[in-house]
This record gives C-alpha cells, structure tokens and sequence, in this order.
C-alpha cells in the first residue's frame, strides 16, 4: 500500500512497482496530489500492470479509509503528508492533524492488520539547527518549524512501536527530492520546479537569502530504490532511520545555473533567468549534507543519480509540462 499515492514521490513509488509486476492499493485525498499523476503512470505501464493498481481515494486522518487500503498489504509505503516549512509555518494545526495523527492511524492500521513492514516519510528537517555537516542520523538538533516538529515525532511512534510492538517500520529522512511530476504550481512548491518553470517562462527567479544556502539534493529514483530495499530490511535493519541523499552539496546560486544550462541543452536560445535576491526564510537551515553510510552499509543503498544526472533526466518533463514562450 502506498499512502500519498497521487504525489510527487508517490506516484514515482506506484510507477515503479507496476513495473515490477506488483499489486498495489493507493491512498490519497489529493490535498496536494492530483489525477494528472496517476494517469501520468497509467501512460507508461501496460495495461496489465495497471490492471494491478487499486485507488482509495481517501483521508489518512480517517481510521477506517487507513484500515481500508491497508487489508491485505504485505508492505506500507506511508509517503502521505503536508510537506512544506513555510505552510507549517502558517497552519500548524492542519499539518499536525495530517503528519502526526494521519501517520499514527497507518502506523495502528498496519501494525494491527500484521503486515511485513512500513516505510514512512521522514524528513532532513529533523536535524533542525543542528550545525555540523554531514548530517548523520543520531546527531539532531532543535526543531525550527511545527514541519520538522511532525516529522520527528513522526519516528518518535516508529521507534516505540518498533520497541513495544516489535513492529517493523523504517524512517527515511529524505533531502530535497526532486523529478518529474513534483508539482511547480502553488506557492509551496519545490525550488528545483519552481525555478525550472519560471526559466521557462521567463520570470524573475526570487532566492532567499545570498544564494549561498546549500542543500543535498537528491534524484527521485534513489528515492525509490531507498524505499524498495528498507521495505524488505532485515530485521536488524529495522526500527531505525536513514538519511537519503546523495552526500554532495549545491548551493542556490549553482543550482540555477545548473537549471538553465541543461534546459538551454533542450531550448539552445533560452534566456538567462533574472534572479531576485530577497529576505531569508524563517525555519529553513543553512547548508545540508547528509553521510549516507548508514544506508549504504545497512540497506546497500547506492544512488545512482547525481544533482547533475538527475536534472538532466527531469528537465525534458518540466519543458513538456509549461507552455513557453520558445
Ligand atoms: N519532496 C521532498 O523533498 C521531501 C523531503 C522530505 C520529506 N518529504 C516527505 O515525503 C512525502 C511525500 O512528499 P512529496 O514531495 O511527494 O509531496 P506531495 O505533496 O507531492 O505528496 C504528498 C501526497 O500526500 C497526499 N495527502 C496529503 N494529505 C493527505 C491526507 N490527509 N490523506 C491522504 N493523502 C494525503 C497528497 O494529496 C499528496 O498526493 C511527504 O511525507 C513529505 O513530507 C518530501
């Protein structure tokens, strides 16, 4: 079962395990996710493998929508959440309701239908003002936002169900993902399809800050490959976290370049983006880097794609899903 299925990194989890010939059971209200994914995944998959996808289309702050879409499931990838600082920042209650008490009803679910394992959305956030880099899993610090606050109680429950239950679940605290289908629209978007579309259609790009904030971005399908080997881990390998990233680290300036370089390898006449610098923004950390060693030792983690890489193989998607003016 995969919560959060019409998402970003939801719907890249479903496109994949079709692929590989699994049956699958999705949850989503579409707060954040849309259709326009799914059918993205159904364009790509045959027919057969389609046919092994089941849609719930509900809310994970309903108990029996959980119990629902969790019958019968070996295995929970539990990715549904309201992502974002800044909306956290806003509405504290809404992601408190989602994150913590959406998360303890799939965690009750799972545990009580008896399945294999559950994977769940942690986040970087957690290492908060944490200063040392890189980021390893047992050194956090304060949390600086109710975001980074939900996330980390979010394994606070993994771990004592781990202990009293002796259920399996695993956090994978992500760093700044991104690929095809994270939505550029709205104003949490990502900042790697924010700048993408506003590149390609020729509006001034706005950086918090010096531009010198730095983050570990990581390719979509290391994500997913993170998720596929912690869903079948042994059972030392369980109850714990892992950061997945990709170990490098990119500042904003770079990464703007770095956008409009491999869309100018697509679009030869592309202008060059106008930047605004603006305001740092409250509850973000500075620089962030994670040390990959625990999953790579533990999980046999090995992120194929880099910041580079990954952008390269996004790019034609973002071009492809903006009118512009080329
Ligand atoms: N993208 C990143 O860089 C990143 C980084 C750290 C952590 N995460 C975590 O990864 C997970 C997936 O993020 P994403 O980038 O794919 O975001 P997304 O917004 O694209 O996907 C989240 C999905 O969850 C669904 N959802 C939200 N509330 C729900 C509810 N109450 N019931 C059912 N479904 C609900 C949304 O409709 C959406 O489809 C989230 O838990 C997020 O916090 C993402």
């Amino acid at each position: 079962m995969v919560s959060g299925v019409a998402g970003f990194i939801g719907s890249n989890l479903l496109e994949n395990l079709l692929m590989f010939g699994q049956h699958v059971v999705g949850l989503d209200n579409f707060a954040t996710g849309h259709q326009r994914n799914l059918d993205e995944v159904q364009a790509v998959v045959s027919e057969e493998q389609w046919n092994n996808f089941e849609f719930i289309n509900g809310d994970i702050r309903n108990m029996t929508d959980c119990q629902r879409a969790i019958e019968g499931a070996d295995y929970i990838l539990h990715q549904a959440a309201l992502g974002s600082v800044p909306r956290s920042l806003k509405d504290p209650i809404t992601s408190n309701d989602v994150n913590i008490s959406g998360m303890l009803n799939v965690l009750v679910a799972a545990k009580d239908a008896g399945v294999k394992s559950m994977v769940y959305a942690a986040s970087s956030s957690t290492y908060g003002d944490h200063p040392g880099l890189p980021k390893v899993e047992n050194v956090i610090g304060s949390p600086l936002s109710p975001y980074a606050v939900t996330k980390f109680v979010n394994e606070l429950y993994a771990s004592v169900f781990y202990r009293a239950y002796g259920f399996k679940a695993i956090g994978l605290r992500y760093f700044n993902v991104f690929g095809p289908r994270q939505d550029p629209d709205g104003a949490y978007a990502a900042v790697i399809p924010k700048w993408a579309n506003a590149t390609i259609q020729n509006e001034t790009i706005v950086i918090n800050g010096d531009g010198e904030t730095s983050r570990d971005f990581c390719y979509i399908d290391n994500v997913v490959q993170m998720n596929i080997l912690a869903a079948v881990a042994s059972d030392e390998a369980s109850g714990e976290v892992y950061n997945v990233a990709f170990n490098a680290r990119t500042s904003l300036n770079e990464l703007k370049d770095l956008i409009y370089n491999y869309l100018q390898d697509l679009v030869p006449h592309i202008a060059a983006p106008k930047v605004q610098y603006g305001e740092f923004r409250a509850g973000d950390v500075r620089h962030s880097q994670a040390d990959i060693s625990k999953a790579k030792n533990m999980l046999g983690y090995d992120p194929v794609h880099d910041i580079k890489s990954g952008l390269k193989k996004a790019m034609p998607w973002y071009l492809s899903h903006r009118k512009n003016n080329y």
